[in-house]
């Protein structure tokens, strides 16, 4: 069976001062439908490139992306506004940059209408069901956005995400603004949601304990390449390569911890 994403020889540079920085080196990756990919690495390895690349904010030198079938780079207009229901991301803190008036409900609504997901006169009933599902209560939906803590925001957030019905889910540090209580929260509530409903998740972080919670396989990155990849308990109890073991040594009780 084709994967659900297969990313091939993406690369980016960008100019800086003059000079021409690699970002991306010939990326290769694959996520089979209901799995979760870690990516892993250092600041300034590139994941964020890499996201903002894979959901079509920024272009990309060279390379190509499948995703569901689809020549996912090539898709534009209309075709592009539809298939975008099917991946969607989680930044870190991403309803920040709403209204603070918008209210949890009206946050969950946009996409329910903008992608038709269901009919008008079913929409509220939806939105209670998306509350649900990320454990909040169906009064948070007459809450401004503002009046939310962290945890809350990013359950919002998740609900928002996976209110188009999405099989990927994007998730650049989606955790690691939080409080280290309410992060464990949130991994154990992506665990939950990926396992009900298969959707596969490309879990972008810096920190390889919270990406070991979550991953059924892990890529690391170095200076815009993957380095490694494999199995997420292989990768932590026996890394192969030099930035994989410097993200193993940074977390010392992470091989004994999470087995
Ligand atoms: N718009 C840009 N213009 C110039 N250089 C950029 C731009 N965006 C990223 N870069 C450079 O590309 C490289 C990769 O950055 P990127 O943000 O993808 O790393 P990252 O792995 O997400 O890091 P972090 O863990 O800090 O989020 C860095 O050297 C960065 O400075
Ligand atoms: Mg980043």
């Amino acid at each position: 069976m084709s994967p659900l994403l297969s990313i091939e020889g993406i690369s980016k540079g960008f100019s800086s001062a003059g000079r021409r920085v690699a970002a991306l080196d010939n990326i290769s990756l694959t996520i089979a439908a209901g799995e979760t990919l870690g990516l892993v690495g250092a600041s300034g390895s590139g994941k964020s490139t890499l996201s903002r690349i894979l959901l079509r904010l920024l272009s990309c030198d060279a390379g190509a992306i499948r995703f569901e079938g689809d020549d996912w780079l090539t898709l534009t207009g209309a075709a592009l506004r539809r298939r975008r229901a099917r991946m969607q991301m989680v930044f870190q803190d991403p309803l920040a940059a709403f209204n603070p008036l918008a209210t949890v409900g009206s946050v969950l609504d946009d996409p329910l209408r903008i992608h038709a997901v269901v009919s008008k006169d079913r929409r509220a009933g939806e939105i209670v069901t998306l509350l649900d599902r990320v454990g909040l209560a169906a009064d948070h939906a007459g809450r401004p956005v503002r009046a939310l803590s962290g945890g809350q925001r990013q359950r919002v957030a998740i609900a928002r995400a996976i209110a188009t019905r999405p099989s990927l889910l994007v998730l650049d540090e989606a955790v690691s603004a939080l409080d280290v209580t309410v992060r464990g929260r949130i991994l154990e509530l992506l665990v939950d949601l990926q396992k009900q409903q298969g959707i596969a998740c490309l879990f972008i972080s810096h920190d390889l304990a919270v990406v070991r919670a979550v991953s059924h396989r892990i890529a690391v990155m170095d200076g815009g390449r993957i380095v490694e990849t494999g199995p997420a308990a292989a990768v932590v109890a026996a890394p192969q390569s030099e930035a994989a073991r410097a993200l193993v040594a940074a977390v010392p009780r992470l091989v004994t911890d999470s087995s």
